[in-house]
C-alpha cells in the first residue's frame, strides 16, 4: 500500500546531500532489492548497488549512490527492467529517500555474472523538497489523449515517470480488459528512444499492478495477446479485467 499512495506524490530527485545513507538505510534497501516482484520470473536479473567511483558520470546525476540493473537479453527484458526498478523508485520515495532514472549513463561495469548492464537509478537523501504536495504538480498528458474508455487503475498508469516524460503509454479499455499500446518514438530520437520507452511501458505497468492490487483486481498480463492494430503504435499486451 504504501508503493501505492508514493505513485500520487513522487517526482524525480535531482539534488542529492553529499553523505551518503546509513548503514541501516542502505540495508533497508538491500532487503527491498529481494522483495520487488518480477514482470517475468524467467529472465535472470540482478540489482547492485554502486558509488559514484563505478559509473561514468558525464551523463548522470550527482548522487552518492546508483542502483545498478543487469538483466539477460531476453525477450520483454526492457518491460521487465521498468518494472521491477520502479518498484525500487517508488520504494524510495516511500522512505523519503529520492531517486531519479538515468537512462543514458552507464555503469563501468558493463556485464555481472553473464547479465547486461541495463539501467540504473541514482538515489539518496533529497536536497530540497522530496514529494509533491499535489496532483496538479504533475506534468502528464490528460487521459482523454492517452486512453480509449475508463477504467479506476488508469490514473495510476498516467502518473508514471518516462524518459524525457515522454508518455508512450496508450490504453484502449474493452469488457474490462486493459488494451496496451506503445507509441512509435519520433525519427530524430528513434533508437534510443525506442529502447527508453519499452522500459517506460514496463514502468507504467508496475503501476498498474500496484493499483489491481488496491482495487481487489487480480493483475495478469498476457504479452501474446492479439490486439487490434493502431496506427502509430506497438502493441503491448492485454492485461485481464
Ligand atoms: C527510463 C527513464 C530514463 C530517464 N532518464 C533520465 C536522465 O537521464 N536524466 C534525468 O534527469 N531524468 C531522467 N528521467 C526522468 C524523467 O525525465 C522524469 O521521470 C519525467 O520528466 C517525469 O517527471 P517525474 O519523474 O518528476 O514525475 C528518466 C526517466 C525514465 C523513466
Amino acid at each position: 500500500m504504501e508503493l501505492y499512495n508514493s505513485i500520487f506524490r513522487r517526482k524525480s530527485i535531482r539534488r542529492f546531500k553529499r553523505e551518503a545513507l546509513s548503514a541501516a538505510q542502505l540495508f533497508l534497501v538491500e532487503e527491498y532489492m529481494g522483495k520487488a516482484q518480477a514482470l517475468y520470473p524467467s529472465i535472470q536479473t540482478k540489482m547492485r548497488i554502486a558509488a559514484a567511483s563505478e559509473i561514468h558520470t558525464m551523463l548522470a546525476i550527482k548522487s552518492p549512490h546508483y542502483l545498478l540493473f543487469y538483466s539477460e537479453s531476453k525477450d520483454g527484458y526492457l518491460l521487465n527492467a521498468g518494472f521491477i526498478l520502479q518498484q525500487m523508485d517508488l520504494f524510495f520515495s516511500s522512505q523519503g529517500f529520492g531517486s531519479c532514472w538515468l537512462g543514458v549513463a552507464k555503469s563501468k561495469e558493463p556485464s555481472v555474472d553473464g547479465l547486461d548492464f541495463i539501467i540504473m537509478l541514482a538515489f539518496g537523501t533529497p536536497e530540497g523538497k522530496k514529494y509533491r504536495e499535489s496532483l496538479s504538480e504533475f506534468r502528464r498528458k490528460p487521459l482523454s489523449q492517452i486512453a480509449q474508455g475508463e477504467d479506476p487503475r488508469l490514473q495510476a498508469a498516467q502518473l508514471a515517470p518516462s524518459a524525457r516524460n515522454s508518455q508512450p503509454w496508450r490504453f484502449v479499455c474493452q469488457d474490462g480488459d486493459i488494451l496496451l499500446y506503445r507509441k512509435r518514438a519520433g525519427a530524430v530520437m528513434g533508437l534510443i528512444m525506442d529502447r527508453l520507452n519499452q522500459i517506460d511501458m514496463g514502468i507504467s505497468l508496475c503501476h498498474l499492478m500496484l493499483a489491481s492490487e488496491k482495487q481487489g483486481m487480480p493483475f495478469t498480463f498476457d504479452s501474446r495477446a492479439d490486439l487490434p492494430k493502431r496506427a502509430d503504435c506497438v502493441p503491448v499486451g492485454k492485461l485481464k479485467g
